[in-house]
């Protein structure tokens, strides 16, 4: 966070860093720090610049407590020009410590500082070459190599009018792996710089004046050595002359890797693409890269935002994952506007997707890749897409695809389902098909993400921002996206008429639906009630309802800590019922589809077995309710819809064990809400 002739007191410095941070906790809370200009005056410190590092493991608050602690610091100090910088980590080298948290400095007079979000892999080799150089290591961060090499390139530098963006830039040269990096330097007060390669940047703006310009120019090095005259030949160029935001009015910059953290302080937004190096200075930002690429957008756009801060609020919630599962009647909603048309036409029309159905439809096959959640929404609907399509449909965990080096075709057309748009796996998957040839295919809910930005076309699930890191809504929104597509796919099939006739009525009735399933809530308390000391927890299905049970049980597992199972039944006498005793609590869910007899199969085998089985079914179902321990009766719905209400009780069923464990649901153990690392 930057303010340029804005006086800002140092505590209002450290509540915007602070209040930031913690919009950002999702993504990682194992430590926390924060970098500020020190005491303006001290005996020690010759240069008058000194950087104050506070840093500490835990959450959020225990920095935001840490941090008026210090005596030294002058929280009534107004800075008129300032810059400060804060981080949130989640530990991927090196256990969580104070020592490993960023800020990460060059050496013990903090010189530089940096941020760093995601992975440095080739960090051993700089750092070998570092320590020979003379310089100290004090963390086991991949980080620390970063600003000890800028220090490094800075302390050997030719002239000393080298700027601060051109030493960023000699550092980036030098890094492999993916990085959104910020740094500040006590040699360049009130300057930011940022970068990034893979990991998600925005910048946003705040002026007490109108922005003069919609969008700024990249100002390209190599041209600035060539010919300064041919950077006036680009986009921006011709239609204003301004090639940076701020014009050195009293302006306010913001740095962040998710617009969460900044909404509420401005909705003028820029995203950084890789390797540019976004500089600040005398209240300017301008971006920089090398060279310009053949193809690469030589402007970047400012846009308005329109997330709005009580989005990403709790509301009466008593935590985000329960205030997202009641959100479900509206989200679905938010994802069909617009798109599906109920009347008599019963017409499905995704824009994103619209100019490129004729080619989808020649592909060979169809591939959906994602992750955990996401992935489990592509399990979900295969079937009914296999049917509406036509098409070979494989279901790829990002993870595992890219291991296997699946072999990817020029007429295959791949889906990359994310609702961050930000993992690493299902990213690095994309590239991948892109290298092949394929046709690449978003499947996000933010916009703006690294997916959105590098697939060739795509669906926005429009679900609202989702910040429980267990996955709810956006799984719900992605279900009911990818069941559009079948539709939009099969418009012109005579033969599949009834079947999408009976598809679209029945997903008009789905938010009424789900507020039914939603009005379950105190039952599935008491059953949560009666189940939270297990140390197990089984859930068996099959068919339309398979993915319900790998789900519910990805819901248990990662915010209970029990252990959770999701089973196929039409697998349970090939190992799974060797576990099944009268002490083994066992979810059925038993819907009536095509699945339904071999489901009673199942349910008698479990029976027989003393064990006592909590069935969710349709409801009355008295055959059913005959052999339970429990019961959960759903409301029906088309064959392939019914998996996105037979979710919600399992959604709601690990919130409440959650609860009754005494666990923090937004922020499960060693879990992060966007995984931007492999
Ligand atoms: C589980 C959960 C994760 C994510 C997975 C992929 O509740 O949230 O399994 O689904 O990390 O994340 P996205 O969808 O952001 O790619």
């Amino acid at each position: 966070y930057l303010n340029y002739r804005v006086p800002r007191t140092r505590k209002e410095i450290f509540e915007t860093l602070v209040k930031g941070l913690q919009r950002l906790e999702y993504r990682g809370y194992d430590s926390a720090g924060i970098a500020v200009d020190g005491p303006s005056k001290t005996t020690s410190d010759q240069n008058n610049n000194s950087i104050c590092l506070i840093k500490k493991t835990g959450k959020v608050k225990a920095l935001d407590e840490e941090l008026y602690k210090k005596d030294s610091l002058n929280l009534d100090e107004e800075l008129c020009t300032h810059f400060g910088i804060a981080h949130t980590r989640w530990a991927t080298h090196g256990e969580p410590s104070a020592l490993n948290s960023h800020p990460q400095r060059s050496d013990k007079d903090n010189e530089f500082v940096v941020i760093h979000n995601g992975i440095i892999t080739n960090y051993k080799e700089l750092k070998k070459y570092l320590i020979n150089k003379g310089y100290e290591f004090e963390s086991e961060t991949d980080t620390e190599v970063i600003p000890k090499l800028i220090k490094y390139i800075y302390d050997n530098r030719e002239n000393d009018s080298i700027t601060f963006s051109k030493l960023v830039e000699r550092v980036i040269k030098q890094l492999e792996g993916a990085f959104a990096l910020v740094f500040k330097s006590r040699h360049f007060p009130g300057e930011a710089v940022a970068t990034r390669r893979g990991s998600p940047m925005v910048i946003g703006v705040r002026s007490e004046h109108e922005l003069l310009t919609e969008h700024i120019p990249v100002q390209y090095n190599s041209d600035l050595l060539h010919d300064r005259k041919k950077n006036t030949r680009n986009r921006a160029d011709s239609s204003s002359n301004i090639n940076s935001v701020g014009d050195g009015r009293a302006v306010e910059f913001y740095f962040a890797s998710d617009a969460s953290a900044i909404i509420e302080h401005t909705n003028k937004v820029l995203y950084m693409e890789d390797d540019d190096i976004a500089v600040v200075t005398g209240g300017k930002l301008s971006i920089h890269r090398m060279n310009r690429q053949a193809g690469e957008d030589p402007v970047r756009a400012i846009m308005t935002l329109q997330m709005e801060l009580q989005q990403i609020m709790k509301g009466n919630f008593d935590a985000f994952m329960q205030k997202e599962i009641f959100e479900q009647p509206e989200s679905v909603v938010n994802t069909m506007r617009g798109r599906i048309c109920f009347d008599t036409k019963k017409g499905v029309v995704l824009g994103g997707l619209k100019d490129h159905l004729k080619e989808i439809k020649r592909c060979r096959r169809l591939i959906m890749i994602g992750c955990g959640t996401s992935f489990h929404a592509a399990v979900a609907t295969r079937q009914i897409l296999e049917e509406l399509t036509e098409l070979p449909v494989m279901v790829e965990l990002a993870s595992d695809f890219l291991d296997r080096i699946t072999p990817v075709f020029r007429d295959d057309v791949c889906f990359f389902i994310s609702q961050s748009g930000e993992t690493a796996d299902t990213l690095m998957a994309l590239r991948y098909c892109k290298d092949r040839g394929a046709l690449t295919v978003g499947v996000t809910n933010t916009v703006g993400s690294s997916i959105c930005r590098e697939t060739d076309c795509g669906v926005h699930i429009n679900a609202g921002p989702e910040i429980g890191v267990a996955s709810t809504k956006a799984y719900t929104s992605q279900f009911v996206s990818l069941i559009m597509f079948g539709l939009m796919m099969s418009e012109d099939r005579l033969s599949l008429q009834k079947r999408r006739e009976e598809i679209i009525n029945s997903l008009k009735m789905l938010p009424e639906l789900i507020k039914k399933v939603l009005s379950l809530d105190e039952k599935i308390k008491a059953i949560a009630n009666e189940l939270y000391q297990q140390r197990s927890l089984l859930v068996m299905g099959r068919g339309f309802n398979y993915a319900t049970c790998l789900e519910g049980a990805l819901k248990i597992k990662e915010i209970t800590y029990m252990h959770s199972e999701g089973i196929l039944a039409g697998e349970l006498k090939h190992g799974p019922l060797a576990l099944v005793d009268k002490h083994m609590p066992v979810i059925m869910i038993i819907m009536r589809d095509a699945c339904y007899t071999k489901c009673q199969n199942a349910l008698q085998q479990v029976t027989a077995r003393s064990g006592r089985p909590i069935i969710i079914c349709c409801q009355d179902d008295t055959e059913l309710t005959k052999n339970a321990y429990q019961t959960i009766e759903l409301p029906q719905t088309v064959d392939c819809l019914q998996g996105i209400l037979s979710v919600i009780p399992l959604q709601l069923m690990s919130f409440h064990l959650a609860v009754l464990r005494g666990y923090d649901v937004d922020f499960p153990r060693n879990l992060a809400k966007s995984v931007t690392v492999e």
